[in-house]
């Protein structure tokens, strides 16, 4: 591979599969919508804006994690390996990590092609001699990535950090990292940031922050839905509700209507009670035995693991055995 390029690949899923899954979304007797449909230019701002909350614990301290720990993570990974990233976002963690380790090139993958664009031609600037390829997909079953054979790297990493981990299920998740283990190949390896399981107020605070940031990302769901799909939610007739469960040991956040009201959306209706919930995403929680025992499940060996001061947050290292 050409070590000083840049090319961006657009996979993304077709605008029908965003109005397919709103309306099967809907239609189900428990409302639901996917946590991924966020992600749309106002709702990058938002969850940026989330990551410098006061209450919202899990960026800065992975940062911190990052820096302190990213030369020994790099030994662990190994020289010249391909640095796949899943959810790149802003790419902020990365850096300290590409630093450390010198990838031979580095695939962000994320469903947000405008950020992902953005972070990714900044990336390749502040590394000039690094081979940027930017993926714009959903990465959640991804088998094959462009241009990743051409690139003869010792090992494939998939990095992903944020623990975006916990926004899938437990069985989602275990499925999850079967592809990533399957994408990684045998000797490749995995760096996941993992959010732990910790006192509840800390929590609920994280998702209920005092300036209404979280409820505003949120409900720019709806926002996105009216612009995108031509529906007529009425914002001020719904309120953010998020809560953590500790019987499952997940954040749940909802969208709760403040009234009985109707809304269309592609030629249907769709009758909401006063009261009644859209979820809008889970935010499962681990203990690092709870993770490692899932990451064992989906075939890697959990071999190291590292927790910052305040126990907070976890970053594994998973490797696919030989
Ligand atoms: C992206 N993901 C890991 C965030 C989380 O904490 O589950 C999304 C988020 N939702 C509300 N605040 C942040």
């Amino acid at each position: 591979m050409n070590h000083d390029r840049y090319s961006f690949h657009d996979l993304h899923p077709a605008a029908e599969s965003f109005l397919e899954e709103v309306i099967a979304g809907l239609s189900r007797p428990r409302k639901e919508l996917s946590p991924k449909y966020f992600y749309d230019a106002r709702g990058c701002e938002l969850f940026d804006a989330i990551c410098e909350l006061p209450e919202y614990y899990p960026t800065r301290t992975e940062m911190a994690m990052m820096q302190a720990h990213a030369a020994e993570m790099a030994r662990h990974l190994g020289p010249g390996s391909v640095l796949i990233e899943y959810g790149s976002g802003n790419s902020r963690k990365t850096h300290a990590l590409i630093a450390a380790l010198g990838p031979i090139a580095y695939v962000p993958v994320d469903i947000a092609g405008g950020q992902l664009k953005t972070s990714a031609a900044r990336l390749a600037a502040a590394f000039p001699g690094l081979g940027v390829v930017a993926v714009c997909a959903d990465y959640s079953r991804l088998l094959k990535l462009p241009e990743i054979d051409n690139i003869s790297a010792r090992r494939r990493v998939i990095y992903f950090p944020g623990s975006t981990i916990g926004n899938f299920t437990v069985s989602e998740a275990l499925e999850f990292l079967g592809y990533a283990r399957a994408l990684a190949g045998a000797g490749g390896a995995m760096l996941i940031g993992v959010d732990l399981k910790k006192d509840h107020a800390l929590l609920n605070a994280a998702y209920n922050d005092a300036r209404g940031v979280t409820a505003e990302f949120n409900l720019n769901l709806l926002c996105r839905i009216n612009r995108e799909l031509g529906a007529d939610f009425d914002l001020a007739g719904f309120r953010h509700h998020a809560f953590y469960d500790a019987a499952v040991g997940r954040i749940e956040m909802h969208l709760q209507s403040l009234r009985e009201q109707q809304v269309a959306i592609g030629g249907q209706a769709f009758r909401f009670s006063d009261g009644e919930t859209i979820h809008t995403e889970n935010s499962y929680k681990y203990s690092t035995d709870e993770f490692r025992q899932l990451a064992r499940q989906a075939g890697f060996d959990a071999s190291h693991c590292w927790v910052d001061p305040q126990q907070l947050f976890s970053v594994h290292y998973l490797a696919v055995p030989r």
